[in-house]
């Protein structure tokens, strides 16, 4: 059998007819291809406003700084995740301190909240892991209690709510990915969204040098002098982007149906594996669906990772907790043990295939594949 991909990109003619129409034309930065991202966006999640970005890290240090987030603050998040939801906050020039996940979901354990907040912290950064929202409403509780500001990590979940909230919508802003192998990709890509048209004003602002500005502002009419009443940064999303995300946007229910068909054949399929188990999830809530990982027997995961490999199939590890990753070792003196809950999910995790374009034939393949595996080993 011809390899099956980790993951495979969804961007059609439909996308390329757009971007090729970008392309022909002047402009190229952000201008009115992001500008209708941004509306379609946040139409789409139900918020006032969206800030388009180059990446889900730059989304997560904007917001953290326009919260007035920095050094000497601690900001209280999860470390079942990609590194860069820790590394936003040390850019800021403030500590992550970590709290420990829930078995059966490995979010962010909202009842161990309240341990962790001292004098200095400022916010919360829970991360919706690979797609099922964590309880926003215990955390806005526990936030609004404190006084502390919310930025959810939402790059796995666009498309998921909970209890009839979808990111964004409670807290003071949710992040984007729309990195490679996201449910809609630009390559590299972020957003942030919120309901604060103040806090998205400044974004606006920061994402561009600080400046009050656009290129696009300045570009059309009559010229008009900028000025930069704060530093900021250079995180702006194109319209090149923006032109390969709006089709995506559009079709993004499709997809994701694509995906929860598959996941189903998954767990069907996989029940006659006993050595397999698979996190839960909760009942009436909609998981995004992005990413699908079985937890194995610790001390035979990374064999299983290789045979897979052997066997042509992409896999991934998400994540080997980040406490455990060398710079935060040596930085904060993290030991295993820390955080137990995550570190077992870490030991155990392999992440499979899971995209649009995957068939059902290929699924049963990856599964038979798994079960030959565990035969043999
Ligand atoms: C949970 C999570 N947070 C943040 C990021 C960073 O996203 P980006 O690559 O767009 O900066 C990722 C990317 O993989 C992620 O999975």
């Amino acid at each position: 059998m011809k390899k099956i991909e980790f993951f495979r990109h969804n961007i059609n003619n439909d996308d390329l007819f757009r971007l090729n129409h970008v392309l022909r034309s002047i402009f190229l930065t952000t201008g009115t291809e992001v500008a209708l991202f941004e509306e379609a966006f946040s139409k789409y999640l139900g918020v006032k406003q969206t800030v388009g970005v180059t990446s889900c890290t730059a989304a997560l240090h904007l917001s953290l700084l326009a919260l007035g987030i920095g050094n000497g603050d601690e900001v209280i998040t999860t470390p079942m995740s990609f590194c860069a939801t820790a590394n936003s906050i040390l850019h800021t020039g403030a500590k992550p301190v970590f709290v420990d996940v829930e078995e059966d979901t490995g979010n962010m354990n909202a009842e161990l909240l309240e341990t962790a907040i001292t004098e200095k912290t400022k916010a919360i950064l829970p991360v919706h892991l690979y797609g099922q929202m964590c309880d926003m409403k215990k955390i806005y509780k526990i936030a609004s209690k404190y006084k502390l500001k919310i930025v959810e990590d939402a790059a796995h979940s666009i498309e998921a709510s909970r209890a009839g909230l979808k990111p964004g919508q409670i807290s003071d802003a949710a992040c984007f990915s729309f990195y490679a192998t996201k449910n809609i990709t630009s390559g590299e890509g972020g957003a942030i969204s919120t309901n604060n048209i103040k806090l998205a004003e400044i974004l606006r602002m920061l994402r561009l040098h600080g400046i009050d500005k656009s290129a696009a502002d300045r570009y059309t009419g009559k010229y008009r002098h900028w000025d930069m009443p704060v530093l900021g940064w250079k995180y702006n999303m194109d319209n090149i982007q923006a032109s390969l995300l709006l089709g995506q946007l559009r079709r993004i229910d499709k997809l994701w149906e694509k995906r929860n068909q598959l996941w189903e054949y998954y767990e069907t399929f996989l029940k006659t594996i006993k050595e397999i188990n698979l996190l839960k999830t909760l009942p009436g809530l909609k998981h995004a669906r992005h990413l699908f990982t079985i937890l194995v027997p610790a001390r035979r995961r990374d064999q299983i990772v290789w045979s897979l490999q052997k066997n042509n199939i992409g896999v991934a590890v998400n994540y080997r907790p980040i406490h455990l990753l060398k710079y935060y070792r040596k930085t904060y003196g993290f030991k295993e043990g820390d955080f137990p809950v995550a570190e077992e999910i870490g030991q155990r995790t392999i992440s499979l295939p899971l995209y649009p374009l995957l068939k059902k034939s290929e699924v049963l393949h990856i599964v038979n594949v798994l079960k030959k595996i565990f035969a043999i080993n």
